[in-house]
């Protein structure tokens, strides 16, 4: 079985309102993008591949990859405008065409706490189901709105599910639902991988096994909270 992690590191985090792109931001001072980069290495996948912004590919290979010794990182590709476009371009780069995967995990940098727990349980579901995505219920009530900010739909409680990453698909599966996806041109409603599976495919996506610590930093609220959950990762 031969595996390729994504690590998506190309986004600007704009919600996070700071000088500079969160995945660079030290968290215990250690660059937040590092702790996904040490626990993928200390995983079992083969290989790892980073999407980072093009003006930034040759900072990111001397001040993170190298210094902090991450031994997979196959290759380093540019992002692009939107979080799909990065997938898209780490999927289809020259130096992974010749590989045959069998399968590929696409994660977040932004979710630093990923245990290696996840990990393992995302190649074993995304084996046995060709798309697997770890996922934890949701513990707030979440209602669906109208136009004009009235509550339309409260959904059960217990069918919504927070879906988060590393996501897990059969390699090429994956590879051709983006292809299609590109192809279509409608980029509608694809906020995570396993939409474009679900847009552009028949396979089901199974949810699997997360962690509600497997958190997103997304605004700065979360870095207390993350720099908490990290304390236990010594890198
Ligand atoms: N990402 C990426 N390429 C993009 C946009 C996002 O690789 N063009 C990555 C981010 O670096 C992050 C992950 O996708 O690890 C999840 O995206 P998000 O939390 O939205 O991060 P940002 O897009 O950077 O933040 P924001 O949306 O607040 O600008
Ligand atoms: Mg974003």
């Amino acid at each position: 079985i031969k595996t390729l992690a994504i690590i998506l590191a190309a986004g600007s985090g704009s919600r996070m309102q700071m000088e500079v792109p969160k995945q660079y931001l030290h968290l215990n001072g250690i660059p937040m993008m590092v702790y996904s980069l040490k626990t993928f290495e200390e995983s079992c996948v083969d290989d790892i591949a980073v999407a980072v912004p093009e003006d930034d590919i040759e900072y990111v290979d001397k001040n993170i990859i190298k210094k902090y010794g991450i031994s997979k990182v196959l290759y380093i590709s540019k992002g692009g405008k939107s979080r799909y476009e990065s997938v898209y371009n780490a999927l289809l780069h020259p130096a992974v065409l010749k590989k045959k995967y069998d399968l590929v995990l696409i994660h977040d940098a932004a979710r630093p706490a990923v245990s290696k727990n996840i990990i393992e349980n995302s190649i074993k579901g995304g084996l046995k189901f060709k798309a697997y995505v770890p996922a934890v219920l949701s513990k707030d009530t979440v209602k669906i709105a109208d136009e004009n900010g009235f509550s339309r739909l409260t959904p059960d409680r217990k069918d919504i599910y927070c879906i988060q990453t590393p996501q897990a698909f059969s390699y090429e599966l994956c590879k051709n639902a983006y292809r299609k996806l590109f192809e279509a041109g409608d980029f509608r409603g694809v906020t995570d991988d396993a939409a474009v599976i679900e847009k552009m495919t028949d396979i089901k996506v199974k949810l699997g096994y997360g962690e509600y610590t497997n958190i997103k930093v997304t605004t700065s609220e979360d870095v207390e909270i993350i720099e908490m959950f990290l304390k236990k990762y010594i890198i």
